[in-house]
This record gives structure tokens, sequence and C-alpha cells, in this order.
């Protein structure tokens, strides 16, 4: 059992995904004395990455972190968007191409899944295997279909699947978030990603849903120029660190 105090938590869904221990940071600075602790703690514990997910503005966080042999993997934004029934300029309605997903979709979204997340930090991170980086938004996809999303929307492109859109409602708040976005290669550029967005804001309309956020990579242009299409503007921006440690049993 952990206590409140510990500086890290285990990762158990990772942890068993990887085949190795995994464990990420609370909280999203570093003192000296904090670093130490995680120290202490991973070493106990035997852990062999961690992730750390930091604040930007602070540069004491950022120069420990460079320090102890964190590395930079992702610079994190969160955009968001306030819904209202008035669509923005820019934004396309759904047309009639946009369906809600269903079982014979499955293996098309998870064939498109394993190949179009390249910008997430686990496949930036060359020390995931390449082939668990693909099977892990393969999974994604597939318990994002049997319940994880509340809804999942696809492009369906003469009966077959030209990208998805999956959507989050918060059961505490008038909040909402886009969880994965994706257009098969040979469909992008011509309009699907803003269409899946327009589906996905109609459902948020649909579902009472306020605010919504979508959280995508610094270096993912394709992402950012989509979501600043369709009217998502920034709400934070932080560093994802990665630190791996040689533990000689490995
Ligand atoms: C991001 C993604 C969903 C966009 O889908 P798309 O169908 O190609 O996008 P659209 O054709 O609707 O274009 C919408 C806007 O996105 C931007 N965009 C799309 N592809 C782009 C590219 N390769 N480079 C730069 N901007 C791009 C453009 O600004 C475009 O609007 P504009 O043509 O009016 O300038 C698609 O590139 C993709 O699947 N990428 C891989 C998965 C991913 O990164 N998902 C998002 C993070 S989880």
């Amino acid at each position: 059992m952990e206590s409140p105090a510990e500086p890290c938590e285990l990762l158990p869904w990772d942890s068993n995904f990887f085949g190795f221990p995994v464990a990420r940071v609370r909280g999203n600075v570093l003192t000296p004395d904090i670093a130490d602790a995680i120290e202490c703690w991973c070493e106990e514990r035997r852990i062999q990455c961690l992730y750390f997910l930091a604040r930007s503005d602070d540069s004491v966080t950022v120069t420990l972190a460079e320090a102890w042999e964190f590395h930079l993997v992702d610079v994190r934004m969160t955009l968001e968007r306030t819904v209202s029934d008035a669509p923005r300029p820019g934004m396309a309605k759904p047309v009639s191409g946009i369906r809600e997903t269903r079982i014979d979709d499955l293996s098309e979204m998870r064939r498109i899944a394993r190949i179009s997340h390249t910008d997430t930090r686990f496949f930036y991170d060359d020390r995931f295997p390449r082939e668990q980086c693909e099977s892990l938004y393969e999974t994604w996809i597939q318990s994002s279909f049997e319940g994880f999303a509340q809804a999942v929307f696809v492009s369906d492109v003469k009966g077959s699947v030209g990208g998805y859109v999956t959507c989050h409602r918060s059961k505490e708040s008038d909040e909402g978030s886009i969880g994965l976005i994706a257009v098969d290669v040979p469909h992008q550029g011509k309009g699907l990603g803003r269409q899946l967005v327009a589906a996905a804001m109609e459902w948020f309309i649909a579902q009472n849903v306020r605010r919504v956020s979508v959280v995508t990579q610094g270096r993912n242009m394709a992402a950012q120029r989509l979501y600043a299409r369709t009217g998502f503007i920034p709400r934070t921006l932080e560093l994802y660190y990665h630190r791996w440690f040689s533990r000689g049993d490995s």
C-alpha cells in the first residue's frame, strides 16, 4: 500500500503490457529533495521506466530533470473548445459518410491505429519496441470500441473505414474530450479529419457537454493545424519525460 506522500506510483497496466516495472512521478515539479526521494523509491521497486509529466514554466524542474537523466520525449499540448450550437468558421458539417462504428469496422480500425500514432512519446522513445507501440494503439482503439470511449465515429469510404474519432464524456462535469483520431494514409488531406471532429462536436452538443479538450504532441503539426482549423485553442503545455534505469538484471 502506497501512502499519499510517496513521490511516484506504480502503473500496473503499463508494467503488465510492457513486461517490466513502469511507474510515474506524482506531481509536476522537481526539487532536490523530491528528486532524491524518486531515486530511492525507484531503486527499492526495481523500476525500469519512469514517466514524468512536468510543468513547462519551472526552470528548476527542467534543470533537475536534465541532471537526473530524464529524457524529453514529448511536448504535450492540451487544447480546448467551448461547445456552442453555432458552428465556428471552418467547421465542416458532418456528412453522410460519418457514422457510429460497428463491430465489422474493428479490424480496419485496429490496422489504422497500429500505423497512425507515430508522433506519440512511445514511438518517439526507441527504448519501447516498435511492435509494442503499434500493439498499444491497437489495444487502445479496441478498448475504446468496447466501452472505454462513450462514442466512436468512423468515416465510411466506399464501405471501408477511412478514419475514426473517439469521444469521452466526464461523469463528474459537463466536460468532454476527444481521445484518438486518425485518418488512414490514402485518405489524408481530403477533409476527413475535419469531418470527424465535426461529428464529434455534434455528439458533444447532444450530450450537453460544454467544453471539449484534446491532447496532442507539439511535434504533430497535422493535428495542431486540424484542431486550430476546428476552433480549438491552447489550454496547457507540459513536458513529458521518460527516465530509464539500467538495473543490470534486465
Ligand atoms: C491529424 C489527421 C487526423 C488529420 O486528418 P486529415 O483528414 O488529413 O485532415 P483534413 O484533411 O481534414 O485537414 C484539416 C487540416 O489539418 C491540417 N493538416 C492535415 N494534414 C496535414 C499535414 N500533413 N501537414 C500539415 N497540416 C495538415 C491542415 O491545416 C488542414 O486544413 P487546411 O487544409 O484547411 O489547412 C491525420 O493527419 C492523421 O490521421 N494523422 C495521424 C494520427 C494523428 O496524428 N492523430 C492526431 C493525434 S492523436
